[in-house]
């Protein structure tokens, strides 16, 4: 190559990354106006469809209180199973002595603190939020006394 072949070719490596750096810089983020709402709208979808499916299934499931308070079993079954049957999003399967034990060592009353908050992919009160405070304890009580 001779100096002034190296020299022009540097010319052209130069322009070229100024151009690349004015796409970045300008033209790209002038693209992306506009399309917000777009995006936006397009991450609430993405959250309603990583939701654990059954969040979704159970709203239709629970039986609406009459006034009498449902019984650990009828809630289990309207509600808990749908993670706990399966074992869905890491839920510990119903009756599943070994998935249950290190969990019941921490006690009756920090199950119950777990059920009524929420941990991790379990939504509080299994996402039922009109469910007691005497039907959630019935419902882990009963979900624990099947892994005993
Ligand atoms: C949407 C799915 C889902 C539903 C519905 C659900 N759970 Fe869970 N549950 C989970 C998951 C996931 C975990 C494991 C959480 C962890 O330790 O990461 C869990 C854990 C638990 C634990 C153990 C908490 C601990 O501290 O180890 C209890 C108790 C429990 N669930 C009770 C219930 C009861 C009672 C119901 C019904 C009222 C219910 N769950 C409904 C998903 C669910």
């Amino acid at each position: 190559m001779t100096n002034k072949q190296q020299h022009s070719s540097r010319t052209i490596m130069t322009i070229t990354i100024a151009v690349a750096a004015v796409l970045v810089v300008i033209v790209w983020p002038l693209s992306m106006m506009g399309k917000g709402d777009v995006a936006a709208s397009a991450s609430d979808d993405a959250e309603l469809r990583i939701q654990p499916v059954a969040r979704v299934e159970m709203q239709k499931a629970v039986v609406k209180s009459d006034g009498k308070p449902r019984d650990g079993a009828t809630i289990y079954n309207t509600v808990c199973t749908a993670c706990h049957a399966t074992g869905v999003a890491g839920a510990p399967k119903t009756g599943d002595k070994a998935a249950w034990a290190p969990r019941i060592a921490t006690g009756n009353a920090a199950l119950l603190m777990s059920a009524t908050n929420g941990k991790n992919a379990m939504p509080a009160r299994g996402g039922a939020a009109d469910l007691s405070d005497a039907e959630l304890k019935a419902a882990v009580d009963y979900l624990v006394g099947k892994a005993k």
